[in-house]
């Protein structure tokens, strides 16, 4: 019988302190969920043999990084968007003190504007750690992002009516970027209704969802859930 691999590292990210990354979200419990997530499924990722993987709102780039260190073997190519530039910055930054620099790609849009079009079907790993918090619409950052660092830093946590205003606006490009057996990720907290979420995209786009890891933070019920087409199989 062989041993099972060990844990993963966290990837550094001290450097999100200094003050040119005021604006961008510190890696939280929500954030190491979905690396337990992600690790949770290791042998099934790396099976699959991933050329593409597409990070929405990479943050700090903890994620993205860990992708890349994940799937080391399989060297996909991984593109990591955020409506903010200092976390464009910052997710290249985290790649390179983390030696993770060949095929990291960052890219300042909305969601995955520019890029669900010419990847269609192409994205084998897709990961999203949305702006979640139940806020009113207004608190919601919009494109063009503004300029100023405050305003985008609500951008990390701000989601409208019942946190799902930004997530909500995504689900059509999951349906045209996740290849045939692609598999989705994503955060939620119970507020966010993760069961209707799944219901949802069960009945609107054929993926079949289940709740893969879930965990309370101080008031949050964190969830990661997982999707996959409907008929695709597990590598
Ligand atoms: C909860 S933070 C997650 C950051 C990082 N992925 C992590 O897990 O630590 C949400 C991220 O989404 C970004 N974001 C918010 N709205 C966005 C949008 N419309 N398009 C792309 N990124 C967005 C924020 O700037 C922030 O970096």
């Amino acid at each position: 019988m062989s041993s099972p691999s060990p844990s993963l590292p966290t990837p550094y990210t001290t450097h999100v302190a200094r003050p040119e990354y005021r604006s961008v979200y510190e890696p939280a419990e929500d954030t190491f969920l979905l690396l337990d997530a992600l690790e949770q499924d290791r042998d099934e990722l790396r099976s699959m043999a991933p050329a593409v993987c597409m990070e929405v709102g990479s943050g700090s780039g903890c994620v993205a990084t860990f992708l890349g260190q994940l799937l080391e073997g399989a060297r996909p190519c991984i593109w990591a968007t955020d409506i903010n530039p200092a976390a464009n910055r910052c997710t290249l930054e985290t790649g390179r003190v983390n030696g993770v620099r060949a095929g990291l790609e960052a890219v300042q849009t909305s969601l995955a504007r520019g890029l669900a079009g010419r990847m269609r079907g192409m994205v084998d790993v897709l990961v999203f750690n949305p702006p979640y918090v139940v806020t009113v619409s207004e608190e919601v950052v919009r494109p063009p992002a503004p300029g100023n660092g405050r305003d985008l830093a609500a951008a990390a946590w701000a989601g409208g009516v019942d946190g799902r205003e930004v997530v909500d606006e995504f689900w059509p490009d999951v349906d045209t970027l996740l290849s045939p057996g692609g598999v989705f990720y994503l955060v939620a907290i119970a507020e966010n209704r993760p069961l209707e979420i799944i219901g949802y995209l069960a009945s609107r786009f054929g993926l079949a969802g289940s709740v893969a890891l879930s965990r309370k933070a101080g008031c949050e019920h964190l969830c990661v859930l997982k999707f996959r087409r409907h008929g695709a199989l597990a590598a």
